[in-house]
């Protein structure tokens, strides 16, 4: 990794090589460029296009190095976690300046998401220490059971840029720690992040061809052709966030494989409001729901569901605080939110203002791109060279409108009224989305309900639907997954295989089910003897 010095008075450019096969691979063909959104004038990192031989050529030699590390004890492979922990809590600052440099986080966000993949390898590192399997009674005299937990292989790592370094981390981090290597194609659109962490493994001892990053597109390019590799029977798993749509692909290869892909996939997140709710406390929760990170989280709120008895209330305290949010340069302290992350996302969120109109939703406020000389008050950002956007509130939204089915990561939300419980319940599993959830309420009962009939991964009560901490189980229902979970101990059932293993130590064939002692049921007259004495029926 070099750095080229840009025109004042932009930091440095990074200049990244792939790096696979335990060395840098200086790029020799195609490259691109990733920009900082708040600035695009400042271009932050410059990486290669990998092709498709060698993505390849990382899988094999991933494969080869695999054997080794597999059977480096556990406890030996968590400590370059340890070391990993002390690196990246003393490059804190500087990672999450670069964060929020390359992806346009908040600077006190992007500390928050360094910190998430630092929680994630404090976890782990004792993990190494357990890793447990289990002793299980055996049918049979003089025979043991026992379980262990034995890695998967080549796992392939695909993730996405609005978490670029804490959910590379949720995958990277227990996959490596299960001993299995990993080929990570990182998001194009944090490519200088994934150097970075990438660097922070180099340092921290990991040996050599164990972890490998090649940059690149996903279409047509570093992503599918590491999806490709699980067809040519080199990659064993692939982890990836994203889309559904990209989810599904994925699943179909993997399908076909027998493969158990980990899928962390869209969101369409209702948060509800009842009647009885502390409505600021809501509100609070609800702004930082949908506009926080610019609404660029997979669990970010989508739908706002209100009962129509506090609807005004909720209307009036949102529209307030949502006018007075702070948009602009990440690293000014004060912001609310800073740019999106690409363009991809601006045209998306662009287009949603039609969907929700064509629609039949009424704009409550009118988020758009900001352009010079049309900056809302207090913005602190630069509109002619950074992908800002204001707020947009949509109202009188249905639940069967697109804007209320369809995920889009910007700052856009929909307040849907409801009436009572059963219809809060019934609009709130009206996606087919289930990542995360919130309610709003006083109420005991409403709380177990919510808990109980939500169908989603997680649920928070009085409690935003961002925001999951790094030793939960994190994943969806539906559209928003396969399943699987990510985080905390059970996330270790994605990145291993049970090994079921007997040891029969009577030295003669012993079959299960067969040989087994007779256990007969006791005789007739032995029965009689313990049974109660028989009652005569009375005669009239
Ligand atoms: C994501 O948007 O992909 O729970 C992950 C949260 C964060 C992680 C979000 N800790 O909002």
């Amino acid at each position: 990794m070099q750095t080229r010095e840009q025109p004042r008075p932009f930091p440095h450019t990074l200049l990244l090589d792939n790096f696979h096969g335990g060395r840098p691979r200086p790029a020799g063909g195609e490259l691109f460029e990733r920009r900082n959104p708040a600035d695009q004038r400042d271009l932050v990192s410059v990486a290669p296009q990998s092709s498709a031989d060698e993505v390849h050529a990382a899988c094999v030699a991933a494969r080869e190095a695999s054997k080794a590390w597999a059977q480096t004890p556990a406890p030996q492979r968590a400590e370059v976690l340890g070391r990993l922990v002390f690196l990246l809590t003393q490059d804190k600052e500087s990672l999450a300046r670069f964060v929020a440099r390359e992806v346009g986080k908040p600077l006190r966000e992007a500390r928050g998401s360094v910190q998430e993949a630092i929680d994630t390898a404090v976890f782990f590192q004792s993990e190494g220490r357990r890793l447990y399997g289990q002793t299980v009674p055996s049918e049979l005299p003089e025979k043991e059971l026992f379980t262990y937990r034995r890695p998967i292989g080549v796992v392939g790592v695909i993730t996405a840029g609005n978490f670029p370094l804490a959910v590379p981390s949720w995958k990277i981090i227990p996959a490596l720690l299960c001993g299995n290597t990993v080929v990570w194609k990182p998001s194009d659109d944090a490519p200088g992040t994934a150097a970075l962490f990438f660097r922070a493994w180099q340092r921290a001892g990991l040996p050599a061809g164990v972890l490998s990053v090649l940059y690149g597109g996903g279409k047509e390019a570093a992503g599918q052709f590491l999806i490709d590799q699980v067809d040519a029977g080199l990659v064993n798993k692939i982890s990836f966030t994203g889309s559904t749509a990209v989810g599904r692909q994925i699943g179909e290869v993997c399908g076909r494989n027998l493969q158990q892909p980990s899928l962390e996939l869209g969101g369409k997140n209702p948060l509800l409001i009842l009647a009885d709710a502390d409505l600021d406390l809501a509100v609070d929760g609800a702004l930082w729901a949908a506009f926080g990170t610019a609404g660029q989280r997979c669990t970010s709120a989508g739908n706002i569901i209100v009962d129509r008895r506090v609807l005004p209330a909720v209307r009036d305290k949102l529209l307030r605080r949502t006018r007075s949010l702070r948009i602009g340069d990440p690293s000014n302290p004060d912001v609310d939110y800073g740019p999106l992350i690409n363009e991809r996302f601006m045209a998306a969120f662009t287009r949603q203002r039609e969907t929700g109109i064509d629609g039949g939703a009424e704009l409550l406020l009118d988020g758009r791109r900001i352009l010079p000389g049309d900056a809302p008050e207090g913005f602190s950002g630069d509109a002619t060279h950074g992908l800002y956007a204001t707020p947009r509130i949509f109202d009188k939204v249905k639940i069967d409108m697109r804007i209320a089915q369809e995920e889009c990561f910007g700052p856009t939300v929909n307040l849907i009224e409801v009436d009572g419980m059963d219809e809060a319940m019934a609009v709130a599993n009206g996606t087919p989305y289930g990542l995360s959830s919130a309610i709003y309420t006083r109420d005991a009962r409403s709380m177990l309900r919510f808990k109980e009939e939500i169908s989603a991964g997680m649920t928070s009560i009085n409690n935003s639907t961002t925001g999951a901490e790094a030793h939960l189980p994190f994943g969806g229902n539906g559209w928003s997954g396969n399943g699987t979970r990510e985080s905390g101990i059970w996330v270790l059932d994605a990145y291993t295989r049970w090994q079921a293993v007997n040891v029969d130590l009577s030295g003669k064939l012993q079959k299960a089910q067969i040989d087994i002692a007779e256990n007969a049921l006791p005789e007739r007259a032995d029965l009689e003897a313990i049974l109660p004495p028989r009652v005569e029926p009375r005669r009239p």
